[in-house]
C-alpha cells in the first residue's frame, strides 16, 4: 500500500505540527498579542501523534518534519522525539524550531536520529531581530545556530525574506555561508499571518530576491536539487555552505510535491495552502482502526489539489490563518 494522489504523485513525507503555540511573535506570523491558541485538549496528544505517524510510515511515508508553532515549547517533546527515532521505517526525523530555547537539547538531538534542524533567523542584527520577532532572543539563537553548526546535524536557515526589513541583509546572510558549512533558505513570504494585517509593500519574489544576488557575486553557481525539494539551491565557488530560494507564494514547486501536513489539532492537509479536509483527530477518538485510518489516508491524498493555487481558489475563503496554525 502507498500513498499517490490522481497526478501520480507519491506522497512519502509528512510534516507535522506539535503545537499552535510559540515562544515568539514572528510579525509576519502573528499579530502583536499573539494567535488564538486552543484548548489544549484539542491538541494531538504525543500518542496520537506517534500513531499517526506510524500509520502513515506503513503506507510509504520515510520522512517526517517536525514543525509548530514551536515544537520545543510544548512539554516532552525530547521524549516524543526519542520514541519518533524508534520507527525504524523512518529514513529522516528533521524538525523546523526557532532555536530560542534548544540550545540545551542539541547532544540529545545529536544522539537521537535526528538528521536536520532548519532554524528559523529573519535577521543577524539583534535590534532588527527583536523587532521582526517581537521578543528580545537573538543571542539565544545565534547561540544555537553555532552549536548547530559544530554539531553533527545537518543546518538549514529559514530567512523569510520582509521588504523594508531584512531585504538589505541577504547578503550577510550569503557570507556567513563562506564559513560555515549551513544552507541559508530565503523564503518569500506569504500572507499568512494569523489575520492578513501586514501588506507586503514590494514584492521580494524569488525572481527579484536571486537577481539581487547576482548583482553582488560575479559568480553564483547553480546546484542541482534534489527530488522534491522545495528550494532552487545555490552556491559562491569556495564557499563553504550554500543558499537557496524558497518559492513559497509563487509556487513554481508543486509539480514533484510530496508533502502533506498534519496540524497540531489532527487537521490533514494535502496542501499548505487548502483549508483542511480532513480532522483525524476526531476520527481516531471515535474509534478508528489502524485500517480506517489507512483507507482515510489514501482516499484524501488522492484528493491533492494540484498545485497551492487550485487549493487556495478550492477553500471559498481567504488565508488568513497563522503559520503557527496551518504548521510551517
Ligand atoms: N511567510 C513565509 N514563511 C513563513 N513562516 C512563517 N510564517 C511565514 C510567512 N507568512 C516560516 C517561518 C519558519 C517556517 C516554519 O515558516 O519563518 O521558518
Ligand atoms: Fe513562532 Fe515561527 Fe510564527 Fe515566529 S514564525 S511566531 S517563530 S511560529
Amino acid at each position: 500500500m502507498e500513498l499517490r494522489d490522481k497526478f501520480g504523485r507519491k506522497i512519502t513525507y509528512l510534516r507535522l505540527a506539535i503545537t499552535d503555540r510559540c515562544n515568539l511573535r514572528c510579525q509576519y506570523c502573528m499579530p502583536t498579542q499573539g494567535i488564538d491558541i486552543v484548548d489544549r485538549k484539542e491538541l494531538l496528544s504525543y500518542k496520537e501523534m506517534y500513531r499517526i505517524t506510524r500509520v502513515f510510515s506503513e503506507l510509504g511515508v520515510n520522512k517526517v518534519r517536525l514543525t509548530g508553532g514551536e515544537p520545543f515549547v510544548r512539554k516532552d517533546f525530547v521524549n516524543f522525539l526519542e520514541s519518533l527515532s524508534f520507527n525504524d521505517k523512518l529514513d529522516e526525523i528533521n524538525i523546523t524550531t526557532n532555536g530560542a530555547l534548544i540550545s540545551n537539547h542539541i547532544n540529545k538531538l545529536e544522539e537521537l536520529k535526528i538528521n536536520a534542524i532548519n532554524l528559523s533567523i529573519d535577521s543577524l542584527q539583534r535590534e532588527k531581530f527583536a523587532k521582526i520577532t517581537r521578543r528580545d532572543v537573538f543571542v539565544d539563537v545565534y547561540n544555537t545556530l553555532e552549536k548547530l553548526e559544530r554539531s553533527n546535524l545537518k543546518l538549514k536557515l529559514n530567512v523569510v525574506v520582509q521588504s523594508g526589513f531584512n531585504t538589505d541583509e541577504i547578503i550577510d546572510f550569503i557570507e556567513l555561508s563562506k564559513n560555515k558549512d549551513v544552507a541559508v533558505r530565503f523564503i518569500e513570504e506569504m500572507p499568512f499571518n494569523g489575520k492578513g494585517q501586514r501588506d507586503i509593500k514590494e514584492e521580494w519574489n524569488f525572481e527579484k530576491i536571486i537577481s539581487h544576488v547576482k548583482e553582488h557575486y560575479l559568480e553564483v553557481e547553480t546546484l542541482k536539487d534534489a527530488e522534491s525539494s522545495t528550494s532552487r539551491n545555490f552556491k559562491i565557488p569556495n564557499y563553504k555552505g550554500t543558499f537557496g530560494i524558497i518559492p513559497a507564494f509563487t509556487r513554481t514547486i508543486c509539480n514533484d510535491c510530496n508533502r502533506i501536513r498534519i496540524t497540531a489539532t489532527g487537521m490533514f492537509k494535502n496542501c499548505l495552502f487548502d483549508g483542511g479536509v480532513f480532522n483525524v483527530r476526531d476520527f481516531m477518538r471515535d474509534g478508528a482502526s489502524d485500517d480506517e485510518l489507512k483507507q482515510l489516508f489514501i482516499s484524501t491524498v488522492h484528493k491533492k489539489p494540484k498545485n497551492g493555487f487550485i487549493a487556495e481558489a478550492a477553500r471559498g475563503n481567504s488565508v488568513s490563518e497563522s503559520m503557527s496554525t496551518i504548521g510551517g
